[in-house]
């Protein structure tokens, strides 16, 4: 055990900071075995502070004291209290200087917070709570100061030395070293910091600002990598353009510099003119990234870049207001995708996440509001929540505002609360004033967590030619909230007449109809929409591009799915209607296979999907989306109970007979869309590639010599990694020669490249074969794997535990006890990935009881190892809660 109890962070206990930060002077000097920082700090009272306060505390983990000076004066020992996680001056003046000078060991740094080693250069990463392991500081958000950053270190080694803000300053000292000033000219909360030293290259753009102004672009990366930074730059070209024409966003710097590190916790980090990337979402070229690699890249690039004004122009008081700047900026981020690529196929994959992420976590023990009200672990709050149900709330308000309004809202937002840190209150009231809107029942999605459910019944009224829509609103109980009151939820929808048009739409008590999509608003637990002159019975089409993050029972006949799937000029739903029968198809089929019965696919449900395949017109990139089926995690959550064995057998069934049944039009159009010509990463060759790669999926459960060899010749072809990963993972899903000789083949061709490495790990540990377990054992050993990098972790151990249900869900329980003796090897190297890693049994009473009773007792034994991280305790503590 523990030998404490984590302390819980309370929102109701914010009180401002008693003392303010106005300038730091850092001073690090980086050796071989050590750090040195020193740094110097202006401090005042906080005139807005009224508690009787007057002690200055500045937290600081993991250093080694050396000194502390106020005002010039060496301080005594008995003039300030430590302890393990801070340092506290009693009774300062009302402004001074506040001296320390700390050791630190980034060699030994593997928790990937604060300085630490990747490869041969230094790097940090300060959010949330990192910059206390630097230096003593007040690391909070509501405190920001202006920064001036010295480096010093061996030239040879350490040739460049970056920090926040501009180059002010280069001498170069005794013994081969040489020194770095630079400035940051923001004030800025410290978790904006950052510090990169190493013997890297740098490709070189530029970018012209709407109003003139010359930013030089600048990609950091290790040697070997410097062909790979292109599309890098071109997304952040990109997003640099699309900030000034959606938001009138411009950059404030003269430099950018990205820098791609190995040895990564997340996806990147935005400090201030100087992001932090992992190399995952920075390194590309075609035949080393997939089509998804190189929007991943574009996507994360921009959403950093969007960071600098939604997070650090404009920053979060306290951490618990962590969705203000994410969920805004992954909106931001979403939005700009859609316009560089496909929006409907980009709506479909957001939306594909939320539900299989999102919903689940919403629906488990660790289900919190966008703005939760406590933690133990701020680390544990940077979740699908926070972001991507964050994004849903800033979209809403968005649809509810309009275009026109949005825009004069976040204008508002910038204008009024530039250069301070704030809460989403204040975001909300951004909306509230300029769109003349009262949104306090809006702010329930702030503060409640849980996915509100939606249930609607229609009412046609030939005579009066009057349609009725009911909608019942209903949000399930979640930790800590019990009977909620109904939120306010745009619903946005069509009535489709019998040729599949829109109807256009007239409420009672209108005098003319509008258009074919209206955007209601619900209110109250139970509301009636009353549509005039409507000629015939329609058929609805709800939550269009799924309005509001809630899952909708809509009653739809397996009929009205399939004309909804041909004709709702509304790409999302027609995804969402296929989805849905697709769904219902499976499930019928699992009622069977418990049942004893014969597992068979209904002819209407193959022909609609033969229409689908065989329509000249159809949008290719959508196509591609409506042949994938709707994933085991997902179609487990709409069980009582779960069951992974028969979800899995009656899936492949489905997709099984598929392939039988339209093996003549799969085998077309995979060849119809098998390139020649160049590579792009257009949206339309992207298109040609994901149909084409679906359509072989399908193709190989046919389990045929002569599929295999086209798939193999897709291999060998080796064109791009797109079409080399469908046709690998094909290939590793059968047992057959071609598997190994693939596999070896392309470890040979690319044992040296770290990211590509991390798809040959993922791809063995996602397949389908028996013994995988036994195969991610052994790949744990490989050369090419390390428990200290999170990327390896993430492709080997969290690809088989996530992504390969019926593996990890084994009945010996081999696969619950893999995860929990890792997740403990982790913990003492990193508690931020293992607490990640943990989160993936969370809910495990979803599941039948022996299932439940093995992964219960693998929590209990983590909870009852010595000394766990506070992370850990967290995520294991509240997944034992009782219910
Ligand atoms: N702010 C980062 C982003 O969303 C998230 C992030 C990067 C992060 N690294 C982290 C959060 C480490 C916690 C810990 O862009
Ligand atoms: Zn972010």
């Amino acid at each position: 055990m523990r030998s404490d109890t984590p302390v819980t962070i309370h929102l109701k206990d914010y009180l401002p900071p008693a003392y303010l930060v106005d300038q730091v002077d850092l001073n690090l000097d980086l050796h071989e075995d050590y750090a040195r920082v020193e740094s110097r700090l202006k401090v005042r009272r906080n005139p807005a502070f009224e508690g009787d306060e007057r002690a200055f505390l500045l937290n600081g983990e993991l250093l080694e004291l050396e000194s502390v000076r106020l005002d010039d004066a060496v301080l005594g020992v008995d003039a300030y209290r430590l302890d393990d996680t801070s340092l506290t001056i009693e009774n300062p003046l009302e402004q001074f200087e506040l001296e320390t000078c700390v050791l630190i060991r980034p060699q030994e740094n593997t928790a990937l917070e604060g300085l630490y080693r990747s490869g041969g250069m230094f790097c940090t990463q300060c959010e949330a709570e990192g910059f206390r392991r630097i230096t003593y500081f007040p690391d909070r958000p509501d405190v920001m100061a202006r920064f001036s950053t010295t480096i010093s270190a061996d030239r040879k080694r350490y040739p460049v030395l970056l920090s926040n803000g501009n180059r002010v300053q280069e001498e170069e000292l005794d013994q081969g070293r040489h020194r770095v000033r630079w400035e940051d000219p923001f004030p800025k909360p410290c978790y904006l910091f950052a510090l990169v030293a190493g013997d890297l290259r740098f490709i070189q753009d530029s970018y012209t600002t709407i109003s003139g102004r010359e930013v030089d672009l600048r990609i950091y990366v290790e040697p070997e990598n410097i062909e790979k930074c292109d599309h890098a730059v071109q997304s952040l070209k990109h997003a640099m353009a699309w900030d000034e024409q959606h938001y009138g966003r411009e950059y404030d710097l003269d430099i950018y510099m990205i820098v791609a590190v190995n040895d990564f916790n997340m996806g990147a980090m935005e400090n201030k003119g100087l992001n932090v990337f992992n190399s995952k979402f920075v390194l590309a070229r075609p035949d080393s990234a997939t089509d998804r690699d190189f929007q991943g890249i574009e996507g994360v690039i921009a959403h950093e870049y969007f960071h600098n004004w939604t997070g650090n122009r404009i920053t979060c008081r306290d951490w618990f207001q962590l969705s203000l700047k994410e969920g805004l900026t992954v909106f931001r981020d979403q939005e700009f995708s859609a316009d560089m690529g496909s929006r409907g196929v980009k709506r479909i994959e957001d939306v594909r996440l939320l539900r299989a992420h999102q919903f689940a976590e919403d629906a488990g023990p660790m289900a919190h509001p966008i703005r939760p009200d406590a933690y133990m672990e701020i680390n544990n709050f940077y979740t699908v929540t926070v972001y991507e149900k964050g994004a849903e709330v800033v979209r809403m308000q968005h649809n509810l505002l309009g275009e026109a309004d949005y825009r004069k809202a976040t204008d508002l937002y910038f204008e009024r609360h530039d250069g301070q840190a704030v809460t989403t209150e204040d975001f909300v009231r951004c909306m509230e004033d300029a769109g003349g809107r009262d949104l306090s029942q809006f702010k329930h999605w702030y503060s409640l967590a849980g996915t509100p459910e939606l249930r609607v019944e229609a009412d046609y009224d030939v005579a009066a030619q009057v349609y009725s829509l009911q909608v019942t609103q209903h949000c399930p109980d979640t930790r800590g909230q019990k009977s909620k009151p109904p939120f306010h939820i745009p619903l946005a929808l069509g009535l489709l007449d019998e040729m599949g048009a829109d109807i256009p739409l007239q409420l009672k008590g209108e005098v003319e109809p509008g258009g074919g999509t209206r955007l209601l608003e619900l209110r109250q637990a139970v509301e009636t929409f009353h549509f005039i002159n409507v000629p015939s019975r329609p058929v609805p089409s709800l939550l269009r591009g799924l309005s509001a993050p809630v899952k909708i029972d809509s009653g739809y006949s397996d009929a009205e799915l399939m004309f909804l799937m041909a004709h709702d000029n509304d790409d999302f739903n027609r995804w969402d209607a296929a989805q849905t029968l697709a769904q219902r198809i499976i499930l019928q089929l699992l009622d069977a296979y418990r049942a004893g019965n014969k597992l068979e696919v209904p002819q209407g449900f193959i022909d609609a999907f033969h229409k689908a395949l065989t329509d000249q017109q159809a949008d290719k990139a959508l196509l591609a989306e409506v042949l994938i089926l709707p994933s085991e995690s997902l179609l487990g959550d709409q069980m009582a109970e779960v069951d992974v064995d028969g979800i899995h057998i009656a899936r492949e069934a489905v997709k099984r007979q598929l392939a039988v049944a339209l093996k003549t039009s799969l085998l077309e159009v995979y060849h119809a869309n098998t390139e020649s010509g160049v590579y792009t990463i257009g949206s339309a060759a992207i298109a040609r590639r994901s149909l084409k790669n679906v359509c072989l999926g399908y193709l190989m459960l046919l389990d045929e010599q002569a599929i295999r060899d086209l798939c193999m010749a897709q291999f060998e072809a080796s064109h791009n990694m797109t079409d080399v990963m469908a046709a690998l993972s094909g290939l590793t899903n059968t047992d057959s020669p071609e598997r190994g000789a693939a596999l070896a083949a392309f470890e040979t061709r690319w044992r040296d490249d770290l990211l590509v490495m991390d798809k040959w790990f993922s791809v063995q540990a996602l397949s389908r074969l028996p013994s995988t377990l036994d195969v991610v054992k052994r790949l744990m050993t490989h050369p090419a794997f390390s428990m200290q990098n999170p990327n390896k972790v993430r492709s080997l151990i969290g690809a088989f535990c996530s992504g390969n249900i019926t593996s990890f869900h084994a009945l010996d329980g081999s696969g619950y006890r893999f995860l929990s003796d890792r997740v403990l090897e982790l913990d003492r190297l990193n508690p931020q990935v293992a607490a990640r890693m943990m989160r993936i049994m969370a809910r495990w009473r979803r599941y039948d009881e022996v299932r439940q009773t093995l992964m219960k007792r693998e929590f209990q034994r983590v909870l009852a190892t010595p000394d766990i991280s506070r992370d850990l305790f967290e995520i294991a503590s509240k997944s034992l809660e009782v219910k």
